[in-house]
C-alpha cells in the first residue's frame, strides 16, 4: 500500500484542473528556499560514485556526530530497520509509536509483523514500557511541532539499554531548532540507538535524495551491507559537502524560514476565523492548524485546492499543514483563506 504524502502536484492539479504553473503547492515541509547548487564537475557525473570522504567529514561536524552512514535519505533505513531489528532481538514484538506523525515509520514495523502501541503527544510512561521495546519518536514532529527534550530523551535511552530495547529517532525537522534538541552527540555509549537526519528539508533540495543515519558502527555495517553500492549519486554528494561546510548561507537560511514561519502564522491567525481554530502547532518549516470538533477540515483542503492551493490534509483530518510560503506568495494564500469560511459551518 502506497501513503498519501504532500508534494503531488502533479496529480492533484489533474485532479482539479488547474495548470501547475499557477499553483500555490505549500503541501510539504520543504524549504522554499534552497541552497544555490554550485557547479558540479563533470567527473561527479561521469563515474559510478564513490564515498566521498570531504562530505562524512562535513557531514560529521554539521550533525555533531562521531560517525555515520550517508544514504540516499531517511526513508530507506526507515523500511529495512523492522527486518534488521528483528534479525537482531527475536524477542522485541512491540513498537512504540506517535499516533500523529510521519506514517512511513508505522507502515515499516506493520509490514514487519511488530505490535504497534500508539502513544499521543506525551511519550509512553518509562514504568509501562514491556521488554524488549522499539520506541520511534519523531522529534520534532510532522505535523504536530511536538518537540521532545534531550533530557527527556536520555531516560528513555537508558531505559531501552537496560531493557533490550531500539530507539529509533527521526529528526528530519531538527535543523530549525533552537536551541537544537538532536540526539547525534549522544548515540555512541547506547548501541541501540539510531538517528535519522534528512538533507532535502532544510537545505530545500529534497529532489536530490541524500540523508544521514547516525548510530553504533556494528549498526552502520549492516545498513549499509543492506543497501548495496552506489546509493548516493554523486552529484548530491558535491552539493551537500558544499552546503554543510557554508555556514553563512545556513545562518541565512535560519533567519529566513524563522521570519517566513511568523509571516505565515500571521496570515492563519489573520484569515481564519478565531472561533474555527484549536490551536496552531510547527515548527520553522511547516505550520499546522488544527480545528475545533465539528468543523469539516477536508472540505476547506477542497476548497482551498479549487483556488490553487495546495496543503496538507493530516490523515485524521483534523488538522491542515501549511509549508512555509515565499513572502510574494502569501497574499494568494490569504485570499484563499478569506473564502473558507462562507462554505463550511461548524456543526
Ligand atoms: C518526519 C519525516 N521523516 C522522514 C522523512 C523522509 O525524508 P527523506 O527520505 O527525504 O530523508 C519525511 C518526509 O517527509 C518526514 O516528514
Amino acid at each position: 500500500m502506497a501513503l498519501i504524502h504532500g508534494g503531488q502536484l502533479q496529480q492533484v492539479a489533474k485532479q482539479y484542473n488547474i495548470d501547475q504553473k499557477s499553483w500555490l503547492d505549500l503541501s510539504t515541509g520543504i524549504a522554499p528556499f534552497s541552497y544555490p547548487i554550485p557547479k558540479i564537475p563533470e567527473k561527479y557525473y561521469q563515474s559510478l560514485p564513490q564515498v566521498n570522504d570531504n562530505l562524512a567529514e562535513a557531514a560529521k561536524h554539521y550533525y555533531n556526530a562521531e560517525s555515520l552512514l550517508v544514504t540516499n535519505g531517511s526513508q530507506a533505513i526507515i523500511k529495512l530497520l523492522p527486518a534488521l531489528w528483528r534479525e537482531k532481538n527475536k524477542q522485541s514484538t512491540t513498537v512504540y509509536l506517535p499516533e500523529q506523525g510521519y506514517k512511513e515509520h508505522e507502515l515499516a514495523w506493520k509490514t514487519a509483523g511488530f505490535s504497534l502501541c500508539k502513544y499521543q503527544d506525551n511519550l509512553p510512561k518509562l514504568t509501562e514500557i514491556k521488554d524488549n521495546p522499539v520506541l520511534v519518536v519523531i522529534n520534532p514532529n510532522n505535523p504536530t511541532g511536538q518537540l521532545h527534550q534531550r533530557s527527556e530523551l536520555i531516560k528513555y535511552q537508558e531505559k531501552l539499554k537496560n531493557s533490550g530495547g531500539l530507539l529509533v529517532l527521526d529528526e528530519a525537522f531538527m535543523d530549525v531548532v533552537e536551541p537544537s534538541q538532536s540526539m547525534t552527540g549522544f548515540v555512541n555509549q547506547y548501541k541501540n540507538t539510531l538517528v535519522l537526519r534528512s538533507f532535502g528539508k532544510f537545505f530545500g533540495l529534497a529532489g536530490i535524495r541524500i540523508g544521514f543515519l547516525i548510530g553504533d558502527n556494528a549498526w552502520l555495517t549492516k545498513l549499509n551491507e543492506q543497501l548495496g553500492p552506489w546509493q548516493v549519486n554523486g552529484p548530491a554528494q558535491f552539493i551537500s559537502q558544499k552546503a554543510f561546510i557554508d555556514i553563512g548561507w545556513q545562518k541565512q537560511q535560519q533567519q529566513r524560514l524563522s521570519l517566513s514561519a511568523l509571516q505565515l502564522r500571521t496570515v492563519l491567525i489573520k484569515n481564519i476565523p478565531d472561533n474555527l481554530i484549536n490551536k496552531i502547532s510547527g515548527t520553522d518549516l511547516f505550520q499546522t492548524v488544527y480545528f475545533k470538533e465539528g468543523v469539516d477540515v477536508e472540505s476547506y483542503s477542497i476548497t482551498l485546492c479549487k483556488q490553487g492551493v495546495y496543503v496538507r490534509l493530516t490523515d485524521d483530518k483534523q488538522a491542515l499543514r501549511f509549508g512555509l510560503a515565499k513572502t510574494e506568495q502569501l497574499e494568494k494564500l490569504a485570499k484563499a483563506l478569506a473564502n473558507l469560511s462562507s462554505i463550511t459551518s461548524i456543526n
